[in-house]
């Protein structure tokens, strides 16, 4: 799944880098991603175009950068600090500050960077689905989920008692290529549930995740494919 991830990754930076000069992208933090990081800095290093790569976050927690919840921190250990891709290029979320400056200045660095007449477009957003069917910092039946003015937005996390930065779903299904990555057993029944049963239901955010022109990717391993009926 995660060298399928990482293909994915250079075939699109490829295209975006040949037409427009430039690759944006949007990752998750959690674990899910780690092995496809470790890939874009190994295997498939010398197929992306570095220099023309701008990452982004879908999500960051409340912390420094240094703090080992910090999403930044997970990107930046597994594959950010061995490409060459200029410190400019990095967009970070800015943990450090309070939730709601975090917010702004993200929302201001979206800005800065995609401009100020419309939403974003990422080329491409990698994202995971929690347990309970989250998806970036998204949470179920959270207010969050029907949050549309805004680029970013804090979020309270009531059941992990800290708060978080995500990007509302208005810039994440403006995206032109959505990927998510599922691994594991746990995430079966809520796969289900998403996949199969109820669309658009915010008690599993990552259905409300339909992108308004882009494309959805979904990779799973066997295991949280495994409560699948009809696999493509
Ligand atoms: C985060 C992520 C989050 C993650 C899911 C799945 O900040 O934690 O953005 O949305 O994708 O919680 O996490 P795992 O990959 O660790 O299962």
């Amino acid at each position: 799944m995660s060298r399928r991830a990482a293909s994915i990754f250079m075939d699109e930076a490829a295209i975006a880098a040949a037409s427009k000069g430039t690759f944006t992208v949007a990752v998750s933090g959690g674990t899910t991603p780690l092995r496809f990081f470790e890939l874009l800095a190994s295997k498939f290093r010398g197929d992306v175009p570095w220099d023309r790569v701008h990452i982004f976050w879908v999500d960051e927690r409340c912390v420094s950068s240094g703090h080992e919840d910090s999403n930044y921190k997970g990107a930046h250990e597994a594959f950010l600090s061995e490409v060459d891709i200029p410190p400019e290029n990095i967009h970070r979320i800015k943990g450090e500050l309070s939730p709601d400056e975090g917010a702004r200045e993200y929302e201001e660095e979206l800005r800065r960077y995609f401009g100020r007449g419309g939403l974003p477009v990422f080329d491409l957003v990698v994202l995971g689905v929690g347990e309970d069917g989250h998806t970036a910092s998204l949470f179920p039946d959270g207010p969050s989920l029907s949050e549309t003015g805004r680029l970013a937005i804090p979020v309270y996390v009531n059941k992990m008692r800290s708060w978080r930065i995500t990007l509302t779903l208005p810039v994440l299904n403006n995206a032109s290529h959505i990927l998510f990555l599922v691994t594991g057993r746990k995430k079966a029944l809520v796969l289900k549930e998403i996949l199969e049963n109820d669309v658009n239901n915010p008690k599993y955010p990552a259905s409300l995740i339909r992108p308004f022109n882009g494309k959805v990717t979904w990779l799973l391993d066997s295991e949280a494919s495994s409560q699948l009926t009809a696999i493509s």
